[in-house]
């Protein structure tokens, strides 16, 4: 009441009313009122008195589908009214906007901001990060989570956010854990790994399951695409040579390496009947094969990120180790720098359908712990503030119109994840999360600029043309006149339901069309072959991840069975075998697997 009564009285909210945590005399005519001046109550008085009622004049809207004149009245963060001439109460404030657009806030889908990283942690944090989506006209990310970010975002997020979570090891246990996210905590998306051999990749027939619980559960299977046993190889073979430096990371993961990855994720989702979201689209091939897949009529969608759209990887190659460091993320910038171009093509024909920044940045000296091997460079760029920008510049030039653009930048990615219509659609009852958009106004990026924590920027000196001019988060002005007034906590966290139509009515379709049956003939009952089994040794040298205890089993059992018996064997035409739970794709192990080997065993 005192703050309200305060800033009601001498006017601007902005001025600092005092020093936090000290006492501050009011006179209100007769009384004398003393306050201590808290951080909170002053940011939530703020922002309560910072137009909680806004009225946008004039304004183009731009939806996804359709453009027009119209003004825009909100109240409490969400839009109340659209029209002409609305009737609306006193004491508004007024936005003119003489026919520009205005369009839903982006969606960064992929952030990771404040990212643990062997002890360290991504440059910027939820508040910074947020602050510069925000910036760049971004008013609600996604982030990819352990409980913790949870607690962090909540307490320093500017702007609304949820949630994917990675899935970095697979038991059967997971599921259940799988199915309280989805029920309990609003996530519908989980992220799986093909790359990172050792430490999160998941095998084959582990991503099988994962897509099959994923598909039950009505989320969303996201997959970082790179064929990690390969990576693995090849790095080794790099820094053989004596190949130290950033462009060791590019050269240890060619193009098809992600390109084959996305490939293989594309079958397993198909073979599951589960909805695939493949994060980071940097190559040409990749965006191919997504594409073509499409093409089939897979359900499968593309993100293409800040980084990959707008910047390339001869930088790999810059005799300044900083910069070039500074470029390593993964899957890593194509060398070729065509790509960019290619890929801004495929966003705006509707190939490729969401934009992320996969925003992670950390400073040279956290990146200096790679320096004398690429392999140890924390990974991650920047781009959620430069994310809308870049696209409108290279894109909103005679590849994609406006409407095309907002699809792109909220629209795709909040029906995908079951936001919409809530976020990425300007219509009465959604949030008033909206950008007045100059398509005119240029600017140079530059880390000497932007909003964040770090040196280099991975676009600087490039010049774009479109940008915001005003953004409206929770019907809150935070961009004005090119300064930002954020609140940091006043994110909140949004909850997303399973089961988006936009992805699941095809994948319900397709469950009800897939029915196999079999064959119905008699038994077969002629002679049947004695087969006999001889264990195939592929090294004397076991593997570290099989138990002796294991190996004692399975010779047992091979002495006492040399013929295979389909009815003792560990095979089960659920897919699951007995030696789930032994890692797959390990180096050398014998295979002799419980009931005897025969020539017809899965070797990973
Ligand atoms: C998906 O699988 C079905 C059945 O196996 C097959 O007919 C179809 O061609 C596959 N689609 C793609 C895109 O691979
Ligand atoms: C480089 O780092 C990797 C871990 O990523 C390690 O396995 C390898 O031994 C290191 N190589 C050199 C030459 O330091
Ligand atoms: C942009 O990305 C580069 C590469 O990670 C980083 O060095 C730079 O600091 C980033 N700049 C911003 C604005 O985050
Ligand atoms: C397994 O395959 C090898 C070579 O293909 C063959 O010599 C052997 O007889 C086969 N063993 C069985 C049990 O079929």
């Amino acid at each position: 009441f005192c703050c309200k009564t305060f800033f009601y009285i001498f006017g601007d909210p902005r001025k600092p009313l005092g020093e936090v945590g000290q006492p501050v005399v009011l006179s209100f005519h007769l009384i004398q009122v003393e306050v201590i001046v808290s951080l909170k109550s002053l940011q939530n008085a703020v922002s309560s008195f910072q137009s909680d009622r806004l009225l946008i004049k004039g304004a183009k809207i731009v939806n996804d589908d359709q453009s027009f004149l119209a003004d825009i009245y909100m109240e409490d963060g969400v839009i109340k009214q659209i029209g002409d001439n609305l009737i609306v109460p006193g004491g508004v404030k007024i936005i003119e906007a003489h026919g520009r657009m205005v369009m839903p806030g982006g969606i960064d889908v992929h952030t990771r901001f404040q990212m643990p990283d062997r002890g360290m942690v991504a440059a910027d944090d939820f508040y910074q990060g947020t602050r510069a989506a925000l910036a760049g006209g971004t008013t609600m990310i996604s982030i990819c989570e352990c409980h913790q970010w949870r607690e962090w975002a909540d307490s320093k997020s500017c702007c609304d956010y949820s949630l994917h979570v990675d899935i970095t090891e697979w038991n059967k246990g997971n599921q259940e854990e799988m199915e309280t996210l989805v029920k309990d905590h609003g996530v519908n998306s989980f992220l799986v790994y093909l790359a990172y051999k050792d430490v999160f990749q998941l095998s084959d027939s582990q991503i099988y399951e994962v897509f099959s619980v994923i598909r039950d559960l009505g989320a969303i299977a996201q997959v970082h695409a790179e064929n990690g046993d390969i990576i693995a190889e090849e790095q080794r073979r790099i820094l053989e040579l004596g190949i130290t430096g950033p462009e060791g990371h590019v050269l240890s993961r060619p193009e098809e390496v992600e390109a084959e990855a996305v490939n293989r994720a594309v079958t397993i989702a198909n073979q599951t009947n589960c909805p695939l979201y493949i994060t980071k689209v940097m190559s040409k091939s990749a965006a191919d094969v997504i594409a073509l897949a499409r093409k089939r009529g897979a359900v499968v969608y593309g993100e293409p990120i800040s980084a990959s759209l707008g910047t390339d990887g001869t930088h790999y190659w810059s005799k300044n180790w900083a910069k070039a460091a500074a470029f390593v993320t993964s899957p890593p910038l194509s060398p070729d720098p065509t790509t960019p171009d290619y890929l801004n093509s495929l966003l705006s024909c509707g190939d490729l359908q969401v934009t992320g920044s996969a925003h992670c940045t950390f400073q040279t000296s956290q990146r200096a712990v790679g320096k004398d091997n690429f392999s140890l460079i924390p990974e991650g760029t920047n781009g959620t503030e430069e994310r809308m920008s870049l696209i409108w510049d290279k894109c909103v030039t005679g590849k994609m119109d406006e409407n095309q653009f907002v699809a792109v930048t909220s629209t795709n990615a909040a029906k995908i994840f079951n936001l919409y219509p809530r976020k990425g659609r300007i219509a009465v009852g959604s949030d008033a999360d909206l950008v007045l958009w100059d398509p005119d106004v240029t600017k140079i990026i530059s880390a000497k600029s932007h909003n964040l924590a770090v040196e280099y920027n991975i676009f600087e000196g490039t010049e774009v043309r479109g940008g915001p001019l005003v953004v409206i988060s929770q019907g809150k002005i935070v961009l004005e006149e090119g300064s930002l007034h954020t609140t940091e906590g006043c994110g909140r966290y949004i909850g997303r339901k399973p089961f988006p139509d936009h992805v699941y009515k095809r994948i319900k379709a397709r469950s009800r069309l897939t029915e196999l049956r079999g064959v119905p003939r008699g038994l077969y009952d002629g002679p049947v072959c004695e087969v006999t089994v001889t264990p195939k040794v592929m090294s004397t040298v076991s593997s570290v991840k099989t138990s002796p205890a294991k190996q004692q089993q399975q010779q047992q059992q091979f002495t006492h069975q040399p013929v295979r018996n389909l009815h003792q064997s560990g095979f089960s035409l659920s897919g699951a075998q007995i030696d789930d739970n032994v890692p797959r794709r390990t180096t050398q192990r014998i295979v002799a697997p419980p009931g005897g080997k025969a020539n017809i065993t899965s070797l990973g």
